[in-house]
């Protein structure tokens, strides 16, 4: 089956960028999320997520020839549209219970075939697909992508034991052809290859900058300067993931990997990460992220 319609469903940093991204290659797409409580427009989430698409600050995750290619809607009215798409791609919140929830109202709707993916950074698939039905097991993958999708040309792609080849087969091509991505396909462990090395650094360079007493910016700068890493360094990056996907990948990681596993030794409680996300310091996305907060506040990591 050829790709030709995508839905994404979850509208928040990773699924807009994901369906921008899609869009901008020439797609028909749908982006759902939640309908707010007593929301007079039902699909003020996703709309508004397009909207974040369009603005020039850095630079613009969409063109606007591709904003026409989104349709916005929510999971409530809009789930029986799921049936006209190709590729269903699930990039709601790091949580198990709603992954699977999720999954279970898209295959009473998704046509036979179509093909179904989660954008989970760390779940394994085998827990993803846990108690799902045979035909769902066999047209599911994970595709991993990277914030933000439009500039990161890495997508991590992994099958279980029970997906088409021909399903595997088929967004690889699309991955590669259709989205200009270099995809590498990882077995399905606990945070895939990137973020299985990706939290140690984050996990280290958090708890040095408090031991150390270093500002965000002293740290970003040796990361960045010093060991050649993004120019974002790794508060800079926080803020642009999301601070409040942390704990959820975090206990992820520390639920699924085996207990010898090195990340266990390196956890430690973090509350200035859990007093951000409290007060809405989620990152750009929120409130503003590790810069804003310690800005007037001496700038230390505490
Ligand atoms: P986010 O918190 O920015 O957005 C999640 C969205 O899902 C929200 O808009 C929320 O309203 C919506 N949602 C929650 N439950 C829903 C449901 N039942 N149905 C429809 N929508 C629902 O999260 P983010 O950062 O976009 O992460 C999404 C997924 O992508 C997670 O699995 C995360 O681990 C993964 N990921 C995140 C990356 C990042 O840099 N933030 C990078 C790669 C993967």
């Amino acid at each position: 089956m050829a790709i030709e319609r995508v839905a994404v469903i979850g509208a928040g940093v990773m699924g807009a960028g994901i369906a921008a991204q899609i869009a901008n290659a020439g797609l028909e797409v749908l982006l759902l999320d939640l309908v707010p409580e007593d929301a007079e427009n039902r699909s003020i989430v996703a709309e508004s997520a397009l909207a974040k698409m369009l603005k020039e600050d850095p630079a613009p995750f969409m063109s606007k020839g591709a904003a026409r290619r989104i349709q916005a809607g929510n999971i409530e009215d809009d789930l029986a549209r799921l049936d006209a798409c190709d590729w269903i791609i699930e990039a709601v919140i790091e949580r198990l219970e709603v992954k699977q929830d999720l999954y279970t109202k898209i295959e009473k709707h998704r046509k036979p075939g179509s093909l179904v993916s989660s954008n989970t950074s760390t779940l394994p698939l085998a827990r993803l697909m846990d108690g799902q039905p045979e035909g769902l097991r066999r047209d599911f993958l994970i595709t991993h992508f990277f914030n933000p999708p439009r500039y990161m040309r890495l997508l991590e792609i992994v099958s279980g034991p029970d997906t088409r080849d021909e399903a595997t087969q088929e967004l690889m091509d699309f991955a590669d052809r259709r989205l200009g991505k270099g995809v590498v396909v990882c077995k399905d462990t606990p945070g895939f290859v990137a973020n299985r090395i990706g939290t140690f650094w984050i996990q280290a360079a958090v708890t040095e900058a408090i031991d150390r007493g270093l500002s965000v910016e002293e740290a970003d700068a040796v990361m960045s300067k010093y060991l050649g890493f993004p120019k974002t360094g790794v508060f800079g990056l926080m803020d642009l993931v999301g601070i409040d996907l942390m704990p959820h990948v975090d206990r992820s990681l520390a639920e699924n990997l085996p207990s010898d596993d090195p990340y266990h030794a390196l956890r430690r409680d973090l509350p200035v990460v859990a007093r951000m996300i409290q007060e809405g310091f989620t990152g750009r996305k929120g409130k503003g992220g590790f810069y804003r907060i310690n800005r007037g506040d001496g700038g230390k990591v505490k």
